[in-house]
């Protein structure tokens, strides 16, 4: 199978600036949120330029971070020189991970469901990838939860420019839905805005747990 191209190099040096900003403007608190209570070995999909690192907690004995795209992995990698656990970071794509079946104990993902090529094939990846009781932690955003102007034009703008400028996000992207759909039982979400303004076009976020279920739903 060809694999998916993600070269995105001006986005990802105006995401270096932006991701630091954000996190300044409460991102890190999301962060914490979205690692906290994990253990074992994980692996961070589209790890961008690793701003989760930092996050984990000590009992995480191994980050596998999957990031595609040159400069932000490059970036990715001094994090992780700096990160309180160990993280190594590989070349490669949600659609296709370079990890065995059922080997992880979770699967995290930050602002990556919105630019992944298909999310069905990432989802049903990370499935893949972890032990049956393993997480798939997410922090996303996602489609305004109600119809309405901004519904309306986050699909309007998916539609259009907003993929090409935004190295391949989508704002109108329903999430919960897909992760759902995939065979995963959600086990905590939070719905919130980030930031704070009922304008931001990318305003609308969960955080929150999923789990590959113990027993395999017939299909
Ligand atoms: C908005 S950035 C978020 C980076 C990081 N997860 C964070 O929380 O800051 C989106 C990331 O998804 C990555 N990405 C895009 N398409 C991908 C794919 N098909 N597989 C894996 N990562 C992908 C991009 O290279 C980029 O690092």
């Amino acid at each position: 199978m060809a694999r998916t191209a993600v070269s995105h190099p001006v986005f990802a040096r105006v995401f270096e600036r932006a991701s630091a900003r954000m996190d300044d403007a409460g991102g890190t608190a999301h962060r914490r949120r979205l690692v906290r209570g994990l253990s074992g070995r994980i692996v961070e999909v589209g790890a961008g330029n690793g701003r989760n690192f930092a996050h984990y907690p000590a009992q995480v004995t191994e980050v596998l971070a999957v990031e595609p795209e040159r400069r932000l992995r490059a970036s990715g990698q001094r994090a992780a020189d700096a990160a309180p656990v160990a993280v190594t970071v590989v070349d490669g794509v949600a659609e296709e991970l370079p990890v065995e079946d059922g080997s992880v104990d979770a699967v995290v993902m930050s602002w990556v469901l919105c630019s992944v090529a298909s999310q069905r094939t990432a989802l049903a990846e990370a499935y893949r990838v972890l032990r049956p009781g393993g997480q798939l932690r997410f922090f996303e955003h996602v489609v305004a939860a109600h119809p309405g102007p901004l519904r309306w034009v986050q699909r309007a703008v998916d539609a259009t420019i907003w993929p090409v400028l935004c190295g391949g996000c989508h704002a109108s992207r329903d999430t919960v839905s897909a992760i759902h759909a995939a065979g995963f039982e959600i086990s905590s979400l939070d719905r919130f805005r980030f930031p704070d303004s009922p304008l931001a076009l990318v305003g609308p976020h969960v955080l929150g747990a999923a789990v590959r279920p113990v027993a395999e739903p017939a299909r």
